[in-house]
């Protein structure tokens, strides 16, 4: 009971220093060499459901078209110390491998926290976000589907996560350009053994042999599989270790709660 406790608090004191601090001090750097931890160049035209969310200009979080109005984030990426960040500050870029420079930017209008999101352990962290002008699609910008509520994958499947995310832990440098890394979703009885505070609105991907996956920026993003979008990126310890898969959120156990708010 201690063990697992302090397990715990040393787990989220950790998630805290990752999720917490995802804006200010981060900049873009110039290079083209940067990446998402042990992934490689992407092109927006393979993952076109993929945005930026910025605040007061910086980059912060990832987002994920699923529909012409409708993006999907984490709750902690529109989240500051439990409030709700300004709304006229926050901007979506679309269509764009670089960060700094193209795409077509889209206000928002609205912007939905699950009401059960728990910033302690991170449960329910997903978020919607309404546009103003809704998105055009084009080979660069589309949605993304959604599985049926419950579904759940095989263990072992692998998706692919995507990011502007930092490309390793012990740098302050976000990436310039789009990357994407494969990951293999893990069961739940190995995450659940790993994260005393693993919870079934939750999956936990990762690569059990190398050092890959997401980092801080990255978060908000797509985890998607066959087409499908099965996770959001939420949490992680260190970035991209493999002795720490790193924790999404599972979208098909709020697959009736996105239908309930947006009709989608
Ligand atoms: C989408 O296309 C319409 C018609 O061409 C245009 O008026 C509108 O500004 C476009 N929206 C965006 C966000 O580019």
């Amino acid at each position: 009971m201690c063990i697992m406790h302090s397990l715990h608090s040393h787990i989220a004191f950790l998630l805290s220093i990752i999720c917490g601090e995802i804006i200010g001090d981060i900049q873009p750097i110039p290079s083209v060499n940067v990446r998402i931890v042990g992934g490689e160049i992407s092109d927006i035209r393979d993952i076109p459901y993929q945005v930026s969310l910025s605040y007061n200009r910086f980059h912060r979080c990832g987002a994920v078209i699923i529909d012409r109005s409708w993006c999907l984030t984490a709750a902690h990426c529109l989240l500051n110390k439990n409030e709700l960040l300004e709304e006229s500050l926050m901007v979506l870029k679309a269509g764009t491998n670089e960060l700094y420079s193209k795409g077509i930017e889209h206000q928002i209008s609205k912007m939905i926290v699950h009401p059960q999101y728990d910033s302690r352990s991170f449960d329910y962290d997903i978020a919607l976000i309404k546009v103003m002008q809704p998105f055009n699609f084009t080979d660069k910008v589309n949605a993304v589907e959604l599985p049926a509520q419950n579904w759940h994958p095989h263990s072992n499947t692998i998706a692919t996560v995507s990011g502007w995310g930092k490309i390793k832990y012990s740098t302050k440098e976000i990436s310039n350009v789009l990357r994407k890394v494969e990951v293999h979703i893990l069961s739940p009885g190995v995450c659940n053994e790993k994260y005393p505070s693993f919870t079934p609105r939750m999956l936990c991907a990762g690569d059990l042999e190398n050092d890959k996956g997401s980092c801080q920026g990255d978060s908000g993003g797509p985890l998607v599989s066959c087409g499908k979008l099965l996770g959001i990126v939420s949490w992680s310890v260190d970035c991209g270790m493999k002795e720490f898969p790193a924790g999404y959120t599972k979208v098909s156990k709020m697959r009736d709660w996105i239908r309930r708010e947006t009709d989608i």
